[in-house]
């Protein structure tokens, strides 16, 4: 083949023949392909993802270099270069911030707070600016979770106003009610109170730049979700679950009042927890104690996406109460299932509008 045909027009041409699987465009389209240079036959470009956690990197990388050898030259040297622009809205009270997440789930201890601090390290690993909010102020658990108990936030003025520096760990900024008063104290209140409690703990942080904020919630539904619903403007929720039918009922519960009229926020899909048992000197049995099934059949029922399913170690446990995070051991079966969540949360999210 000759060498000479490899041209600009020509390889943009053959990019344009290439999709974004999820968002059903082509790269061209969607300006997604930066910086084409041709040189001979080295050709070289950036390719700008949605999201960090793009499970599908190597996939579109890799179709890019396939379009171009294929039907531009054979012999072009591709060289790609992958970044990500986080899609998002960063409208609203939250400055700066694209993506606000929430996590959510009717029955109380089904993982909430597990799958959330989780969500943040794993899209934090991605490379994405990620914040979680604990907006649980009847029982916060990320001071535990991140080995934070008993720090209390440094104040920076921001313009005349005193504004709350989140902790970092693990990549992530993390912000609770736990590092402003004592443990036994925030349970007390309700209605007014905690949503202005909850609303200034959000909105007098400094987050800075954030591709996501995770957000999450306390069991139920009460005063907290109307005020994530109505306040935060969230890009989505995410529905918990364990398998048994009395944590479905109440995630069904759940799910319902996020499409309440005047409370709507999109629900992005459901984690099924506690999915199967794997008993660590026999890796290979998976053990359904809380049957199987149930996250599956409450994703289809709402018609959203089944985005993961955690199986049930010790290790998750372990490393909540340690403050270090499964999913910082990324290679684990754990861990992988939550960077499985993390691209799929992050897939689902930039395809909305
Ligand atoms: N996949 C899992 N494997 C093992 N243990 C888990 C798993 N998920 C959660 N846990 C453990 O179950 C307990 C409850 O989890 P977590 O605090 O995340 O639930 P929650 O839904 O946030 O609870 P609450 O409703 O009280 O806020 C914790 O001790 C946690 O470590
Ligand atoms: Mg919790």
């Amino acid at each position: 083949m000759n060498m000479n045909s490899i041209t600009h027009t020509a390889v943009l041409a053959a990019l344009s023949q290439v999709q974004d699987p999820d968002l059903k465009k082509d790269l061209v389209t969607l300006n997604m392909i930066r910086n084409l240079t041709v040189d001979g036959r080295k050709v070289s470009f950036t390719l700008v993802l949605t999201t960090p956690a793009c499970p599908l990197k190597d996939a579109i990388k890799n179709a890019c270099v396939t379009a171009i050898k294929t039907l531009v030259s054979a012999d072009a040297e591709v060289d790609v270069v992958v970044t990500a622009e986080t899609r998002g809205a960063s409208d609203g009270r939250f400055t700066g911030v694209k993506n606000v997440v929430a996590v959510a789930s009717g029955k109380g201890g089904v993982g909430k707070s597990t799958v959330a601090a989780n969500l943040a390290v794993a899209l934090a690993h991605a490379g994405a600016q990620v914040g979680l909010l604990d907006a649980d102020l009847y029982g916060p658990s990320m001071p535990l979770m991140f080995n934070l108990r008993g720090q209390q936030p440094l104040i920076r003025s921001d313009n005349g106003k005193d504004r709350m520096v989140p902790f970092t760990r693990y990549g992530v900024r993390v912000m609770s009610i736990g590092f402003l008063v004592p443990e036994e104290q925030a349970v007390v209140w309700r209605g007014p109170m905690i949503s202005k409690a909850l609303q200034q703990l959000a909105f007098d942080t400094d987050w800075g730049t954030l591709d996501y904020l995770v957000v999450d919630l306390p069991p139920g539904t009460g005063d907290i979700h109307i005020t994530l619903a109505q306040q935060f403007q969230p890009r989505g929720v995410i529905v918990v679950t364990t398998p048994q039918p009395v944590a479905l009922a109440d995630a069904r519960k759940a799910a319902a009042m996020f499409r309440m009229p005047g409370v709507t926020a999109p629900i992005l899909g459901v984690v099924e927890n506690m999915a199967y048992f794997v008993p660590p000197d026999m890796p290979e049995k998976k053990y359904h104690i809380f049957g199987a099934g149930g996250g599956k059949a409450l994703a289809e029922e709402l018609g959203v996406p089944l985005l993961a399913q955690i199986p049930m170690v010790e290790t998750v446990r372990t490393g909540g109460d340690t403050g270090k995070p499964v999913a910082l051991a990324a290679k684990s079966p754990e861990g992988a299932a939550f960077g499985e969540l993390a691209g799929n949360v992050a897939r689902a999210l930039a395809v909305l509008d």
